[in-house]
This record gives C-alpha cells, sequence and structure tokens, in this order.
C-alpha cells in the first residue's frame, strides 16, 4: 500500500511536470490556466468590433475564447492597428492573431503560421447609396480616390489600382470606421473591403452606402501565431475542430451572423 502510495505521487508529480511543459508561452492567471494575448484592430464588425462599453468584443473574441475553453486557456484582447498585428506577433508582444485575417497570402504564411481557415470571404466595392454610376469595380475612373485599410487585402487591391492608373489615389486608413466616413461624406467614390464586415456597416447605416459589382478575390480567414509555435497552434486547430463538432461555432455563429447560412 506504501508502495502504491509512492508511485501515485511519482505519476501525479510527473503529469504537473509535463502539463507545465505543454504550456510554453503565455503567462500565468491566478487559477493557473495560461493567458494568451490575442491581438486584433477593431473596425471589423462582426468579426472585431467594441461594444457600448468600448470592450472588444466579436465572432473572432468569442470563436479564440471558446477554443481557449475546450483546449484550457484564458485570452486577453490588444487592440491594435491591422498593420501592426504581425510585428507585434514576431516581437512577442501578442500570442496570437485573431483579426478576420486573410490566410491565403504568400507574404503572411513567410511572417507567421496559420490555423485551419474558419471563414471563406472576398472583397466588394462599396460606394454611396445614391451612386449610380460606379456599378463595380470595372467603373472606377482615373479621377477618383478610393479608401481602404492599411496592411489589408483590401489596401492591396486600391494600391494596385493606383499603379495602375485606374483610379487616381490609393486613400489608406488606419480604421474601417474611418473608410466609411469618408465614403458617407464623399471624400472617396469608394470603398474596398471584405464583403460581410461592408454588410455589417450597412446594416448599421442602410440608406448611406451600398455594395456594387461581384465578389472579388476569395480569401479564407485564420488564426495566426509566431511562426514555429507548432504547440499553440495545435491546440487551436484541435479546439477549433472540437468547437465546429460540438455545435459551440455555429451557436457563435448565430449569434453574430443571426440564423442565415
Ligand atoms: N481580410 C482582410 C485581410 O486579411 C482584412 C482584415 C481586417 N481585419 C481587421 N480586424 N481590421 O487583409
Amino acid at each position: 500500500m506504501k508502495n502504491f502510495k509512492k508511485v501515485l505521487a511519482l505519476v501525479l508529480a510527473l503529469v504537473m511536470v509535463l502539463s507545465f511543459a505543454a504550456c510554453g508561452g503565455g503567462s500565468s492567471s491566478s487559477s493557473d490556466a495560461v493567458v494568451y494575448k490575442v491581438g486584433t484592430e477593431p473596425t471589423f464588425p462582426p468579426f472585431d468590433t467594441t461594444d457600448d462599453a468600448g470592450n472588444i468584443v466579436g465572432f473572432d473574441m468569442d470563436l479564440i475564447a471558446a477554443i481557449g475553453e475546450d483546449q484550457g486557456f484564458e485570452v486577453t484582447f490588444e487592440n491594435l492597428q491591422f498593420d501592426s498585428l504581425i510585428p507585434a506577433i514576431q516581437a512577442g508582444n501578442i500570442d496570437i492573431i485573431a483579426a478576420g485575417m486573410n490566410c491565403e497570402n504568400d507574404e503572411r504564411r513567410e511572417q507567421v503560421d496559420f490555423s485551419t481557415p474558419y471563414y471563406e470571404s472576398g472583397l466588394v466595392v462599396a460606394v454611396a447609396a445614391d451612386n449610380d454610376t460606379i456599378l463595380g469595380v470595372d467603373d472606377l475612373t482615373p479621377d477618383m480616390k478610393v479608401a481602404a485599410q492599411i496592411g489589408t487585402t483590401g489596401a492591396d487591391a486600391v494600391t494596385e489600382l493606383a499603379a495602375e492608373g485606374k483610379i487616381k489615389e490609393a486613400i489608406i486608413l488606419n480604421g474601417l470606421d474611418t473608410a466609411m466616413l469618408q465614403l458617407i461624406n464623399g471624400d472617396v467614390a469608394a470603398v474596398i473591403n471584405d464583403l460581410p464586415v461592408t454588410k455589417a456597416y450597412i446594416e448599421k447605416q442602410p440608406d448611406a452606402i451600398k455594395i456594387v459589382g461581384e465578389v472579388m478575390n476569395a480569401e479564407a480567414y485564420a488564426i495566426a501565431v509566431q511562426k514555429g509555435n507548432t504547440e499553440l497552434l495545435e491546440k487551436i486547430n484541435t479546439g477549433m475542430a472540437n468547437i465546429q463538432a460540438n455545435g459551440k461555432f455555429d451557436e457563435i455563429y448565430d449569434k453574430w451572423f443571426g440564423e442565415e447560412a
């Protein structure tokens, strides 16, 4: 019996050592759960936004929190400019990026590691609701200013249009809220941005903005970790698969997108 207790104590000690070793990175909270810092840019509803009290909330926040709950880690959110997210994770200032970030991008894939994708998206052109001359990207002309958010795929598209001389100027802004405001004020002729996010802005101001033309540049959103952090990446992928299987993912989806598919 004595020996049994000794063996039990040894096994318990080993389990503790192993579970600590498996934690790698992050810091410990009072409850001893690892806390990972999640960077985002919250002018991107319904994925990354703020509530009335200024807290960072959204589909991405619920998603990573649910993955953490499944995998035994906690999260805190950091508000960064979109083009600062990858540098911040490279510098080790944040552990995770959850920001509606497209993973089908070679440059980003060299800089960070991506989880399995969780949302299929694409870019669209938005114009003022009363604009009846721009019916799609081909109607943008060399006298027009077109806005997008810094560091995004939309910014790449707008910059390319400017380089090709198809528009007058690419207006690259820090926040999408500012881009949409400039559109409503008539400072820019169009905004190029992700479809579901532009839809969310339209829902807030249905008479001010509209989407024109086809969806361009298909993309897939994924969660990013520091390059080489396979341990955290595996937790995220396992947690993602688990919550997709047990209905939690669908619950979060319905919360932020309604029942529509
Ligand atoms: N999907 C686009 C990209 O990956 C835009 C993402 C912007 N996200 C944000 N949280 N502001 O470049």
